[in-house]
């Protein structure tokens, strides 16, 4: 799941967003982009909100990282 960092957290369209679908069976690792913040409580926010799902530990990239830092990412997931 991913989105940019708007004000320190993810935009809040991405609350209604895992509210409103059934994530129990669901694994979702979470991604950001950002101009400089980290990741930090994004990621439980969203997950504390659906209270289900198998949430994995998030990754942020900055807004203009190299396409292949994402690739090494997505291959160290597995
Ligand atoms: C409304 C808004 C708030 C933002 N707040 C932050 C912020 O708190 N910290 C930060 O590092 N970047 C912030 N940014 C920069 C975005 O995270 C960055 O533009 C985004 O990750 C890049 O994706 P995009 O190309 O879809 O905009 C903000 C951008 C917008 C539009």
């Amino acid at each position: 799941m991913g989105y940019p960092i708007w004000h320190g957290q993810a935009p809040r369209i991405m609350y209604t967003f895992v509210e409103s679908y059934d994530l129990k069976s669901k694994t979702i690792i979470p991604f950001c982009t950002s101009a400089s913040s980290p990741i930090s409580s994004s990621a439980t926010t969203l997950s504390n909100l659906t209270g289900e799902g198998n949430w994995k530990a998030g990754k942020r990239f900055s807004a203009d990282d190299e396409i292949n830092n994402v690739k090494n990412w997505l291959k160290s997931l597995n």
